[in-house]
């Protein structure tokens, strides 16, 4: 009997010569492709595919699991990896992997393939999520072992083999495109010091040539969930999240770049593009900042959205340690109800304000008007009492002076 793969196909270059490349080495391929919101038209994939040599093909649309199960925990975190990059390219392998386990398992095949290469971190993220979920399938990853050198090289097998390839001048970038974000890396972009050029962005708008008019936009959460945009309710959450993409990206907001330690050990220069997350992100942390005591948000923002982060980034999306902070998360989101009023204009964000029935926030211990009703003399007692340690302190350094 043959041997089966299946094979994580995205329709470009790489994965359409990974198919008929192991085709030629005697394994049946069937392709695997989702659609997580990379706003491609997948029509075509299935024909593309069997073109390439594929036995057979599957596309799923997967933007609403990707949304609930995948980007909506790591809003809970608040997760960036080193405080910058929302983690979009990372959420989707757990998922795509999770994926290929299931049809591998349903259709026979012993060996999962993907088209990542040895040197970034999609090919750990893809292994180690297939391992948790079956430790017996087998993996491939032509890429890292192929006889090819360059795009040329994989232009001519593929012409050789008659597999349709884009006639279109392919821009220099690597591009990974889903709902909670664009990465874009390659290029002229190598040169970290280089300010990106603007064909390097692929959703937002310059923002000086944003509108002149900011815009405000209210987003509703419901016990930790987006559900409304300026009081429009949204049942799918991918499809919130694609509205949010849609407005940031009009007004440029969502840029980030940044230098970021890949897992393998390099350093590289990244663009990313996140409109709707990072305004789901500003407005969460501050809901959070409303309905949270202060003892439990201040463990919140010291332990989790790095610790997260890091796990998303590095593969261990299926780890009882993440499932654990999911758990806790969710208890602090259940609190988490109200409405964030954002403004968007020429490429900033910033909250203008937020309200919660569970807000914690007391107008008449905060305010400094004739309503207060803090009793200020119980402010002395407590400086002399949290004071106590540096009076002491001071005291004993003077003396060692
Ligand atoms: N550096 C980012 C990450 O590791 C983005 C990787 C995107 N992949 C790509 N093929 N462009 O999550």
């Amino acid at each position: 009997m043959k041997k089966r793969v299946i094979l994580a196909y995205s329709g470009g270059l790489d994965t359409s010569v990974i198919v008929r490349w192991l085709t030629e080495r005697g394994y049946e391929v069937i392709t695997y492709t989702a659609d997580v919101g990379q706003g491609e038209e997948l029509s075509e994939i299935p024909e593309k595919a069997r073109r390439a040599g594929a036995v057979e093909t599957i596309v799923e649309d997967l933007r609403e699991p990707f949304a609930r199960n995948y980007c909506l925990p790591t809003l809970r975190a608040l997760a960036l990896y080193e405080a910058k990059y929302p983690l979009s390219a990372a959420l989707s392998r757990p998922l795509i992997a999770e994926r290929l386990v299931h049809y591998a398992e349903k259709l026979g095949a012993d060996f999962v393939a993907h088209g990542s290469t040895g040197k970034g971190n999609d090919q750990v993220r893809f292994e180690l999520s297939v391992w948790a979920l079956n430790p017996d399938l087998e993996v491939l990853a032509p890429v890292r072992s192929w006889e090819f050198k360059s795009r040329e090289e994989q232009v001519e097998y593929a012409r050789r083999y008659d597999i349709p390839v884009k006639a279109t001048k392919e821009k220099p970038y690597s591009i990974d495109r889903n709902l909670w974000g664009v990465s874009i890396e390659c290029g002229p972009l190598e040169d970290p010091w280089l300010e990106p050029p603007e064909d390097a962005w692929q959703i937002t708008l310059e923002p000086q040539k944003a509108p002149n008019e900011p815009e405000l936009v209210v987003l509703g959460f419901e016990e930790g969930t987006p559900v409304s945009i300026n009081g429009k309710r949204y049942e799918r959450l991918s499809e919130l999240i694609e509205e949010l993409n849609r407005l940031g990206a009009r007004h440029g907001v969502g840029r980030i770049d940044m230098l970021e330690n890949r897992l393998v050990g390099i350093k590289s220069r990244e663009l990313y593009e996140a409109p709707g997350a990072l305004m789901l992100y500003e407005a969460y942390r501050d809901l959070l900042s409303a309905v949270l005591d202060r003892f439990t948000y201040h463990y919140f923002l010291t332990h989790v959205p790095q610790q997260y982060a890091k796990l998303v980034y590095e593969g261990l999306w299926f780890t009882p340690l993440r499932e654990a902070l999911d758990a806790f998360n969710e208890q602090l989101a259940r609190l988490a109800t109200g409405e964030v009023k954002l403004r968007l204009y020429k490429g900033s964000l910033q909250v203008l304000g937020r309200r919660s029935p569970n807000s914690l926030y007391v107008e008449e211990l905060a305010t400094y008007s004739e309503k207060d009703a803090f009793d200020q003399k119980a402010g002395e007692l407590f400086t002399k009492v949290w004071g106590l340690p540096l009076k002491v302190l001071g005291r004993v350094r003077r003396r060692k002076a």
